[in-house]
């Protein structure tokens, strides 16, 4: 189980996926601000290493969608990567967004972080390490959930910084997970399940075994509404706004 302050009383806990990305571009400053200023609990965001090894947020292993760069992430270094414009793709109101370095958003935000170590190999090349000094230097430790779809990211993060929660985050093809005993091998205390696993038995289950579950992505609701009654404590948004709404502050 997470610690308390992950948990929200009466209402699933949201994270704004990749910031409040319906309404701006993912992974920006701009979507963070939003998404807290919409009222979510916490940001949700994809961490990279580039060419020059700083972590940096960017969804795709390209920059050429959010960009226009055709080149990858790992090949680019920072330099280059902090005059791109990843605004722009989404509306000529956002031109001039930067991708942010990671240790620039645990600055602009002392709010609650899922940080997702994004890297398809095996082999991180560092990025599980240098991400875990970003969170220590920002002193960030306790407001910090890393979680992954790469198992060997997770594993080096509870070899590394047993001490930062880990979320065990999978996706619908992945459904031998569910057979696994891979959460505690891996220490997580979290289920990050793509909503359509997370059935109400098995909900039931991981929260017996003691797991916080939050699934990805909802923007429904009313489909909210339901999860959390299955026992979900957390969701993945990119309409945080139109969350809290069927959730609205107390006065
Ligand atoms: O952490 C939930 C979600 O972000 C996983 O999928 O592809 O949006 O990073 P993706
Ligand atoms: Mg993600």
């Amino acid at each position: 189980m997470l610690p308390a302050h992950f948990n929200r009383t009466g209402r699933p806990l949201l994270w704004a996926h990749r910031g409040a990305s319906a309404d701006a571009p993912e992974n920006t400053l701009a979507a963070f601000s939003l998404a807290l200023a919409q009222g979510a609990d916490g940001v949700e965001l994809d961490a990279q290493r580039c060419a020059s090894g700083e972590t940096v947020v960017i969804h795709d292993e390209s920059l050429a969608r959010t960009t226009g760069l055709t080149a990858p992430v790992t090949g680019v270094s920072y330099s280059v990567i902090r005059t791109l414009d990843a605004g722009a793709w989404k509306s000529a109101q956002f031109r001039g967004e930067r991708i942010p370095l990671l240790a620039e958003v645990l600055e602009a935000f002392p709010r609650l972080v899922n940080v997702e170590l994004k890297c398809e190999r095996a082999d991180d090349r560092g990025l599980t390490a240098e991400v875990v000094r970003v969170v220590r230097a920002a002193r960030a430790e306790d407001r910090v959930l890393l979680s992954s779809f790469n198992l060997a990211c997770l594993w080096r993060a509870r070899s590394m910084a047993p001490a930062i929660p880990r979320a065990l985050l999978f996706e619908a093809e992945q459904r031998w997970i569910l057979r696994s005993a891979l959460a505690p091998l891996l220490g997580a205390c979290a289920m990050h399940p793509e909503r359509v696993l997370a059935t109400p038995e098995r909900v039931s289950r991981w929260r017996r075994r003691g797991y916080s579950v939050a699934c990805w992505t909802v923007d429904d609701p009313e489909a909210a509404a339901r999860l959390h009654q299955s026992g979900v404590n957390g969701i993945f948004t990119n309409v945080p706004a139109l969350m809290r709404g069927r959730w609205p502050a107390p006065p």
